[in-house]
């Protein structure tokens, strides 16, 4: 059998002419590996065997799914990573002892079968294995099991909690690993392609420094430092702009950043980054680079050829779309009515600073209760509008309003023009303050889309968003922040706008997203390289030269050793997997996630520790909750 096994390891490794299925591909050519005897227990895997099999005596090892008893005839489904094989027994042919055995056997046992691989009486064609089945010789129990809490099985019984307590078994299931597998693939082809690109992988410490940019940082005390701490990176931003000063030129990295933020079904407290830089380069550089990777992936793994990507302003992108990172598979766009709805005495709109309105077409025959759903739905705190105005476009172009009383048919034939509808309509219109409104109604456009079907999971719309603000006012703390990070460079063009706090808002920053299907799936900017401009930047974001100087000193000296322009981006790799994989859950596409406490329920993560270990890191026991 061991004989049998490495032999066909030669023909894996690409010493004879036998080809190896991997992942339903053929494996990489030109792999030569050291011939390593492994003491395998098995001959084949559950996946392997086909009709071509027939009579062969082969051993199998994997996890007992599940057993059908029709009394003279037993069937025993084993499982392993690469498939399901049937192993059947019966009376009068099997011994009554092997039968016996087989009774005894529960759901995931452990086995080892060895027999002979036979024709099925009756095939079943949605399994690759179906045309075959293992009359057994030996079925020897490796490890028994506990009774599984829910069933391991490609549709499941198991809730969100229980299969997080218990995630390795909810990763036997095929379609949770399968989402692993796609990572696994997506991270190969990623690999290969910055490879190729001349770009070098390297990898950057973990334990760094606390910044106040950017979102709530996780720290980690220093028991050699008493009172100091170390940061967790929420991104290896300074890092990598450093090895560029270091003459790297092309640097990447598939790594984890951390951010203690809220968390939602895109986002994770750790999450991984497709992080690269690139020197003497321009924004158009950028783009073509990253474009070119997100081809590439399309073709490697979804046999896709991908569109050459469009781009749209920030500015474009919340008129149209009320959001910085629109869905486009579908259109849908706003229609700004301020100025043509006031004026005719209906209070709402003649006091509202933004009265916004979307055209869902076909959507005329929507019943009154429908409507009803739909104005509640838009009064929900996460939407937070305060009603919802329709009209409807009627078969002969007369327009019916819930304002008509306000407004005659002159003014809602207005209302149609600025939409360009067509009988069948529905327009459904928002009003109120401006940044309000327009996030109301890119959720309402977003939740209509949805309704309408232009949503699939199958259809990728990618988009680049550019020319982002430089900076964005924070009310609350009364001064700038970074609307990307503080190392972003102003556009050159924009500098002047940098002088005069009327006009500091407007400045535009050299700063791009990559949006597929609504989903902002990386971003980045050309950087600052020069001391002078990087310390002003500092300055506007209200820190003392002092302060910059203690917090990123070293990048501010590094800036005079010869920095080369450089600029580039990071892509969120959970998030592009779950769009690859046809989901909005990045945490299917994470092998253990945290639940949206930020808890890991199956290590039972975050957990107190012993008052001797706080002690030792200087850190006062009474100010840690118990
Ligand atoms: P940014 O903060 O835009 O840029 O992050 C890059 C990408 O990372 C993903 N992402 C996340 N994914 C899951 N969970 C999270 N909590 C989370 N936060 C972000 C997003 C995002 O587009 N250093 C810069 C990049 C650069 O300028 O080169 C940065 O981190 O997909």
């Amino acid at each position: 059998m061991l004989r049998a096994f490495s032999s066909r390891l030669c023909a894996v490794w690409g010493r004879e002419p036998e080809s190896w299925r991997y992942g339903g591909r053929p494996r990489p050519q030109g792999l030569t590996l050291p011939e390593i005897p492994i003491a395998m227990l098995r001959t084949h895997t559950c996946g392997e065997l086909r009709a071509e099999h027939i009579g062969q005596t082969v051993t199998l090892c994997g996890w007992m799914q599940r057993t059908r008893d029709k009394g003279a005839i037993l069937w025993i489904d084993l499982r392993d990573r690469y498939g399901l094989t049937q192993v059947t027994l019966e009376g009068g042919i099997e011994s009554d002892a092997l039968l016996e055995t087989a009774r005894q056997l529960g759901r995931e046992f452990v086995l080892q079968v060895t027999g002979k691989v036979t024709e099925r009486y009756s095939k079943n064609d949605k399994i690759p294995t179906g045309a075959i089945e293992i009359r057994p010789e030996k079925v020897e129990v490796l490890n028994p099991a506990k009774l599984p809490p829910f069933l391991i099985e490609d549709e499941t019984d198991g809730g969100d909690d229980l299969r997080m307590k218990y995630r390795y078994l909810d990763l036997r299931r095929t379609p949770v690993r399968n989402n692993l597998m796609l990572r696994h693939k997506m991270a190969q082809a990623v690999r290969r392609y910055l490879d190729g690109q001349e770009f070098i992988e390297v990898e950057t410490p973990v334990l760094i420094k606390s910044t106040p940019e950017g979102a709530r940082d996780f720290v980690v005390p220093s028991r050699m430092n008493p009172g100091e701490f170390y940061a967790l990176p929420q991104s290896p931003q300074t890092f990598k702009q450093l090895l560029m000063v270091s003459g790297f030129d092309r640097y990447f990295q598939i790594v984890k950043c951390f951010r203690d933020e809220d968390l939602r079904a895109d986002r994770q407290p750790e999450f991984t980054q497709i992080d690269c830089e690139m020197a003497f380069v321009t924004q158009e550089d950028i783009l073509d680079m990253f474009e070119g990777l997100v081809r590439y992936l399309f073709k490697e793994i979804k046999n896709l050829d991908f569109p050459s990507v469009p781009r749209m302003t920030y500015a474009d992108a919340m008129r149209d779309y009320g959001n910085d990172k629109p869905d486009t598979r579908f259109e849908m766009k706003f229609a700004n009515l301020t100025e043509t709805v006031k004026g005719q005495n209906f209070p709402v709109f003649d006091s509202a600073e933004l009265v916004l309105g979307i055209n869902a077409a076909t959507c005329a025959a929507y019943t009154r209760k429908q409507i009803d759903e739909l104005t509640e739905w838009v009064k929900r705190p996460q939407i937070g509008a305060t009603g919802l105005v329709y009209a409807r476009v009627e078969a002969d172009g007369s327009v019916k309003s819930s304002v008509d009383k306000f407004y005659s048919q002159d003014e809602l034939q207005k209302w149609r023009a600025a939409f360009d509808a067509n009988p069948g309509d529905l327009l459904l219109l928002l009003a109120g303050p401006e940044a309000k409104t327009r996030k109301a109604m890119s959720e309402l456009r977003l939740e209509m889309g949805r309704r309408l079907g232009l949503r699939d999971p199958n259809t990728f719309s990618p988009l680049w968003v550019i020319d982002f603000p430089l900076l964005e006012f924070s009310e609350e703390e009364g001064r700038h922040f970074a609307m990307h990070h503080p190392f972003t460079s102003p556009k050159p063009e924009d500098l002047a706008l940098l002088d005069n706090p009327a006009t500091i808002g407007q400045t535009r920053a050299n700063a791009y997203d990559l949006v597929i299907n609504g989903v902002e799936v990386g971003g980045g900017s050309i950087r600052i390289h020069d001391r002078a401009v990087q310390a002003r930047m500092f300055s506007l974001l209200g820190f003392t030269p002092e302060e910059a100087q203690a917090q990123f000193g070293f990048l501010l000296d590094a800036f005079e050793y010869g920095a080369p322009p450089h600029g580039g981006l990071a892509f969120g790799f959970d998030r592009l997997c779950s769009l690859f994989g046809g989901s909005d859950s990045i945490r299917d596409f994470i092998a253990f996630p945290k639940n949206n406490s930020g808890r890991d329920v199956m290590i039972d993560s975050p957990s107190p520790i012993a008052d001797a270990q706080l002690k030792e890191l200087s850190i006062a026991t009474a100010v840690v909750a118990k």
